[in-house]
């Protein structure tokens, strides 16, 4: 058995913020980031957490995919930027969408939450355990954003994206995952400092930080490699892919990768100009953007990869099957 998607769902809050208005905070402009990272705007949430924005693309999966609720035996919600250190987000996100069959628990892998999700959920279809799940990849980054600084804030949006899987005999081709903790200081959030009685101090709240060369050199290294050794295992030419769904955190990362994958940009959707990096939910959104434009039909043949902090990456070579 094999993971399938059944029902795709997403969602981002309301308040655009272009580069214009960030400008007005931090010494940028809408052409530096336009030119440095394809970002035209970023959606920012002002009053909901990243399990309300969650809770509202997982309903629209839901939706789409005619599936209720108690049907659902799993939920994995990727988040790097929970409401709460617990409970997790996934349990939350159970409670508000009357999930009452399911275990839900979030997983910390930054950008690529989303693809680590899918991940797991595909092992326990294939252990027979699970039938039914929902992935979520759920961010407010805003709220760890430092907004003072420039190399940073201006690259990050917030949104969620959903699907609905299910156990079938088409679906996942194959997968990989990894992780390379030596590189953890590149990018990097503390929730909270340590602070105790005995030290005297009192904890502090972290923001974001990060080393974007390391970081850029690292996706066009890592994309790239994870796709060919997909490719090269499961026996796929590049002609039989029709889309490359790349996490969006910069389209000139995303044309290095073509670049060095000698596929043509045709083949690489993009969101980023409209909602930036939205870490674990971009790909769900990309997904999501690219069903409603009607971009996927049933057999075709797709390659999600993502990477992100920790570092982590992962990609999966999929059948979609949607529509079928
Ligand atoms: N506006 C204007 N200038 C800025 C700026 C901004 N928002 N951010 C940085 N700069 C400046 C720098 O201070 C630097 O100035 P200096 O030369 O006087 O020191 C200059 O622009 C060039 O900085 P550099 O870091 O070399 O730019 P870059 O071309 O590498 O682009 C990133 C910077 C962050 C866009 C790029 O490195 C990147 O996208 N990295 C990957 C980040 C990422 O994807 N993170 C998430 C992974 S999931």
């Amino acid at each position: 058995m094999t993971a399938r998607i059944i029902g795709i769902g997403a969602y981002a809050p309301e308040t655009i913020v272009t580069n214009e208005d960030l400008s007005k905070i931090v010494e940028t402009s809408d052409e530096w980031i336009r030119s440095r990272t394809g970002i035209r705007e970023r959606r920012i949430s002002t009053q909901e957490g990243t399990s309300d924005l969650a809770a509202k693309a997982a309903r629209k999966a839901l939706a789409n995919a005619g599936v209720r609720p108690e049907e659902l035996d799993i939920i994995i919600l990727g988040t790097s930027s929970p409401d709460c250190n617990y409970p997790s987000d996934a349990c939350t996100v159970q409670a508000a969408i009357g999930a009452v069959n399911a275990v839900a628990f979030d997983i910390s892998a930054a950008c690529a939450g989303f693809i680590f999700a899918l991940n797991i959920v595909q092992g326990f279809f294939a252990a027979g355990i699970y039938k039914t799940a929902l992935i979520i990849g759920a961010e407010t980054l805003s709220k760890v954003t430092d907004w003072s600084d420039r190399g940073t804030c201006v690259l990050f949006g917030d949104g969620a994206g959903a699907a609905v899987l299910q156990a079938a005999e088409t679906g996942v081709i194959d997968m990989t995952m990894g992780s390379d903790g030596t590189k953890g200081s590149a990018l990097a959030c503390t929730s909270r400092t340590l602070g105790n009685f005995l030290t005297g101090t009192k904890p502090e709240l972290g923001f974001m930080t990060m080393d974007g060369r390391e970081v850029f050199s690292f996706a066009v290294r890592k994309i790239p490699e994870s796709v060919e050794y997909l490719l090269e295992k499961t026996g796929t030419s590049r002609e039989e892919i029709k889309y490359y769904v790349l996490h969006q955190a910069n389209e000139r990362i995303v044309e290095a990768a073509a670049r060095r994958l000698k596929e043509p940009m045709s083949k690489f959707p993009m969101t980023i100009g409209k909602y930036g990096n939205t870490s674990t939910a971009s790909i769900p959104l990309l997904l999501d953007d690219m069903v409603r434009q009607d971009m996927l039909k049933p057999g075709d043949k797709i390659l999600l990869s993502g990477f992100g902090a920790g570092m982590t990456w992962g990609a999966v070579l999929m059948e979609w099957t949607l529509g079928a």
